[in-house]
């Protein structure tokens, strides 16, 4: 556990926009920074942080919170390990014993496959440096092939040796389970379970996450062996995902926002080459095709992307393909084709760094204007390969979600092609149409059939898909029927608790001058009204029970609580748009929330009580109802009697509540 005094000192040092900055492309938008939401498919800004607050949230997923928050959700860490990370990027101590072995095994899964490939990094970076086979073979192979010390150490490249066991041997003598070692790929069993090293003889890449976790590694073949594969990898677990991953976006995303560009290569080395050579925004695919969750990565950084392609027959074939995906997720596309026989790597080794960055400038084409020329090099005159042309492009224009941007490139293609800009929008429309209606069908949109059109024509793919979170946020059934009400109340506490309200002179003595939440407990507890829904009920205990303490700041107090659910839900209530609060005074000037605590307070109270009001007296007269049916005379005597009385009090509540809201 680490001590509120020491979560306050990170939770004051850490700055949201730097923090959600350092995966998010932020751009300054009035008080606040908006962006691509890091946690659904995003192509349009729905992502807010409001540094004055110190909370973030998506607008149309409604992910967010504090900085804690942030953190947890993006790194996928635990509430303490997020504000560890925290403290680390604040220089902030946290002291903190060594874990022994056993404490290790206690540790969840994940982290423990985390804690064992940071090891086996440490073992394969100390192997290369050994005397011997380490240095004689693996360190000879990266400096040959042009690599400079620095680069291999920044990538923290290391050397397997060419033994059956030794890592795996080193590994459970310094106490790591068997477990965990097959389950991160790092030893492979033989059929009588003995285990064995799966990197034998091969240079190591490790692949690191988004926030430099260790998640995976990559080894090279370095004898000349036809039967073994170039490459291998670990395998997919509990903390790799192939198709989710790209080789060096750890390294890369700083200078991916700062360039606004992404560079996208192929392998391993070529990363490796580009970064020495100064162009730093690169990230590799690791040989696969793109996948659209690699795709979203890079969108979180920026909206233009460039491909390298080398420049055979083959890579250009690739390249067409992997473009439709790119502009589907809404990134603006260019490509640059190198000279033939060059990679990336081989291109950059070749050239001085300042000649490398003038070739890819000059070089970079419009995924249009390229696809084009590389389709009608192919198509020569004949009509109808010419006309298979066209519908190819249109349909790779029809798959990008900003108008605009889409009806640029219908000119840009009936340049091209020669061909009437009407004829091509045409198809453009008509491809579209098809693509959204498959969309809609693939994400199983429940739609009554003819009620809405299936196009829009204005804004077709503006309107939100619904994610699963919005499927989930829709279903999620209210504790109570009271939620709304506490809902509002808990509100005016956590924004407002510590502040005295103005009361109206005339109603309360002069020196009663409670703040809110003194107000709002002494009403509660007059009316004996508790709480329904636990985590109201936890903040309103929590905050009972230090509220008289010396620099009580409510929404500090909650959003900075040690307990997730406390501190989530402030920044939740935090973040809140209260359409009462743009209320306009009959003078027609905005009253602002705060200056109406006197009225609104009272007035969330008081609807509260209402709500209660009627629910019992609905229940009332379902009693009711059955005593009929039994002739039960004594018990409909007295339920009627208290209908009665429950009578009296809605109708007092509702013309209390009725003055409130004509005269506020
Ligand atoms: N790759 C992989 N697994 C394989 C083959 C390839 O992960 N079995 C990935 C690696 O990231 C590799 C990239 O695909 O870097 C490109 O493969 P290739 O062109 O064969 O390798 P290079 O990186 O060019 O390696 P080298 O130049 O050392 O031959
Ligand atoms: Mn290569």
């Amino acid at each position: 556990m680490i001590d509120q005094i020491t979560i306050n000192r990170i939770l004051d040092a850490a700055r949201i926009e730097e923090v959600v900055g350092e995966f998010v492309h932020l751009r300054k938008r009035g008080v606040n920074y908006l962006g691509l939401c890091p946690f659904h498919d995003d192509k349009t800004p729905s992502f807010s942080v409001s540094p004055a607050k110190g909370i973030c949230k998506c607008f149309s997923c409604g992910k967010g919170g504090n900085v804690v928050h942030f953190i947890m959700e993006h790194e996928q860490l635990s509430y303490y390990e997020a504000l560890k990370w925290l403290a680390k990027k604040y220089h902030i101590e946290v002291v903190e014993k060594q874990l022994s072995p056993e404490e290790l095994q206690s540790k969840n899964e994940r982290e423990s496959m985390f804690v064992l490939n940071e090891f086996a990094r440490d073992f394969f970076k100390s192997c290369l440096k050994k005397a011997g086979e380490g240095m004689s073979i693996g360190l000879k192979y990266f400096l040959e092939r042009g690599l400079r010390e620095d680069t291999i150490e920044k990538f923290q490249l290391g050397y397997a040796p060419d033994e059956r066991d030794a890592f795996t041997k080193n590994a459970l003598a310094k106490g790591y389970q068997k477990d965990f070692l097959l389950k991160t790929g790092l030893s492979v069993a033989d059929e009588q379970g003995q285990l064995f090293d799966r990197y034998r003889g091969r240079v190591i890449f490790p692949i690191h996450g988004i926030s430099g976790k260790i998640r995976a590694f990559g080894g090279r073949i370095l004898k000349k062996d036809a039967k073994a594969a170039k490459y291998i990898n670990s395998p997919e677990s509990e903390i790799y995902s192939k198709s989710a991953e790209l080789y060096g976006i750890y390294f890369a995303r700083q200078a991916i926002v700062k360039q606004d560009r992404c560079y996208l290569v192929e392998g391993y080395t070529d990363v490796l080459s580009l970064h020495q050579s100064g162009v730093e925004n690169v990230v590799a695919s690791s040989g696969t095709a793109l996948t659209k969750g690699q795709i979203q990565l890079i969108h979180r950084f920026t909206d233009n992307i460039t491909v390298l392609y080398d420049g055979d027959a083959a890579g250009i074939k690739a390249s067409l393909r992997g473009i439709d995906l790119l502009l589907e997720e809404g990134l603006n596309v260019k490509i640059v084709l190198l000279p033939e026989g060059e990679d990336p790597d081989s291109f950059a080794r070749g050239h001085s760094a300042s000649a490398l960055l003038d070739y890819l400038r000059k070089s970079e084409t419009d995924f249009i204007r390229f696809k084009t020329e590389v389709l009608l090099r192919d198509a020569g005159d004949d009509p109808v390969r010419r006309a298979k042309l066209i519908e190819d492009i249109v349909e790779s224009i029809s798959l990008i979600p900003n108008n605009i941007i889409r009806s640029e490139y219908v000119k840009e293609c009936s340049r091209l092609l020669d061909s009437p800009e009407l004829l091509i929008q045409k198809e453009v429309d008509k491809k579209r149409r098809k693509y959204i209606e498959r969309l809609r069908q693939q994400r199983g949109l429940r739609e009554s059939p003819g009620t809405e059109p299936a196009y829009t024509p204005a804004e077709p793919l503006q309107q939100p898909i619904p994610t699963q979170a919005d499927a989930q946020k829709k279903e999620s059934t209210p504790f109570s029927p009271y939620d709304e009400h506490e809902r509002n109340l808990m509100r005016m506490i956590v924004r407002y608790g510590e502040q005295q309200i103005n009361l109206d002179k005339n109603l309360y003595p002069e020196d009663f001058r409670p703040t809110v939440l003194e107000f709002i407990s002494m009403d509660l507890e007059n009316e004996e009204i508790e709480f329904q829904h636990p985590v109201y009920k936890l903040m309103y205990k929590e905050a009972l029970a230090h509220h008289k303490e010396p620099h009580f700041v409510a929404e500090r107090f909650f959003l900075n609580h040690h307990r997730a659910e406390i501190s989530l839900m402030a920044g939740e209530l935090l973040s809140e748009e209260y359409e009462l609060s743009k209320i306009h005074s009959r003078f027609q000037v905005v009253v602002e929330e705060k200056d109406r605590l006197h009225y609104l307070v009272p007035q969330f109270l008081e609807e509260l009580k209402w709500k209660i009001v009627k629910e019992e007296l609905a229940e009332l007269r379902s009693k009711l109802k059955i005593a009929e049916q039994n002739k039960d005379e004594s018990t409909l005597r007295d339920l009627l009697e208290e209908i009665k009385i429950l009578q009296e009090l809605d109708k007092e509540l509702a013309r209390s509540l009725g003055e409130r809201i004509i005269t506020p």
